[in-house]
């Protein structure tokens, strides 16, 4: 098994056959800074000083010229082939809570939320759960590479639930909507994700999901009602009126902690919709302005969504510790 030796340090972790660096420095719990877990954030590069790796994914996104001059890989992709000593700064907000394992799902039900967003359940067997707003990598029957999928629920009796938009002609998903059935395993790796439920933070809360970022700020909610006393404000937004009926179950939770603002953004959909339009981001932002500066703020979404609110957010000068996303696409 290939030893992974921090340059200059006395940290070293082993790195199991076939995985890569980052997902054994985690397992050590070594805090290595990453985000999306599948090459195309880039937050988890490192410095190959001795050894060899190779990426699992061919000419991952994040993975640029100047990476290969400088032999710079990404610690989600490298594989290492030996014994390796590489180079990157430890970061102890990457530490993880709970370590990251390998586990099983058995498919207990799959439930439409919409025309194209369903929620699985599957009963994970392998470790202690997981943190509200986390996400995990699932590898389907059928397909060779791991997807990213936020949990919803609160990983209660070792149930996740998971809701899936459907990608259309994606492998994964045509997996996930048409071929499981309960009683169907896929394997599943995690917990992951830095944009985890801060029930210590001591502000109110506000979430923001576009589209397939349901899942997540589902789950933060959750957390925040049963972790918390803070009010939460949630916002969720779509093309239109039929992409909101996924957030149902928001609908369902405290009216007296939790607000909900559904908007939608395509004019050309909903003549009768009564509720808000336009993009959700502007919608909340709109709403809360410079308040947002005394906020705990969690989003998910689509990147030109997450890219416009972290701009925003920017601009507005809220700290930036109190600013929570997962940047997966
Ligand atoms: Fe590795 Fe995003 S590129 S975590």
């Amino acid at each position: 098994m290939p030893k992974i030796q921090l340059d200059r340090s006395d940290v070293s972790f082993d790195c199991p056959t076939g995985e890569t660096v980052l997902r054994a420095a985690l397992r050590a719990g070594i805090g290595m800074s990453y985000s999306c877990n599948v090459g195309s954030c880039g937050n988890c590069r490192f410095e190959l000083i001795e050894g060899e790796v190779a990426h699992s994914r061919q000419d991952p996104p994040a993975w640029t010229a100047k990476d290969r001059d400088r032999n710079r890989w990404l610690g989600c992709q490298a594989v290492p082939a030996r014994d390796c000593v590489v180079k990157f700064r430890p970061d102890p907000a990457a530490v993880p809570l709970i370590r990251p394992a390998p586990r099983q799902g058995v498919l207990l039900r799959k439930t439409a939320l919409n025309y194209d967003i369903t929620e699985f359940v599957f009963q994970v067997t392998g470790g202690p759960d997981f943190l509200p707003g986390q996400y995990a990598l699932m590898t389907v029957p059928g397909c060779d590479s791991p997807r990213v999928y936020s949990m919803s629920n609160l990983g209660d009796g070792g149930e996740w639930h998971f809701q899936i938009r459907r990608v259309p002609g994606g492998a994964a998903t045509t997996a996930l909507f048409d071929h499981i059935q309960p009683g169907d395993t896929a394997q599943l790796d995690g917990p992951y994700g830095l944009a985890y439920l801060r029930k210590e933070a001591p502000r109110n809360i506000v979430l923001i999901a576009g589209g397939s970022g349901l899942s997540p700020i589902v789950s933060l909610a959750r957390g925040a009602l049963r972790d918390t006393n803070r009010q939460i404000a949630i916002y969720f937004g779509g093309r239109g009126p039929a992409d909101t009926e996924a957030a149902a179950v928001l609908r369902t939770l405290d009216p007296a902690r939790v607000s909900l603002t559904c908007a939608v953004s395509d004019p050309s959909l909903g003549a009768d919709w009564t509720g808000r339009r336009g993009f959700v981001h502007k919608v909340a932002i709109d709403d809360l302005g410079v308040e947002l500066c005394d906020r705990e703020i969690y989003f998910a979404g689509p990147a030109v969504m997450a890219a416009a609110i972290g701009a925003a957010l920017h601009g507005l000068a809220v700290p930036r510790d109190q600013i929570h996303f997962d940047e997966f696409y």
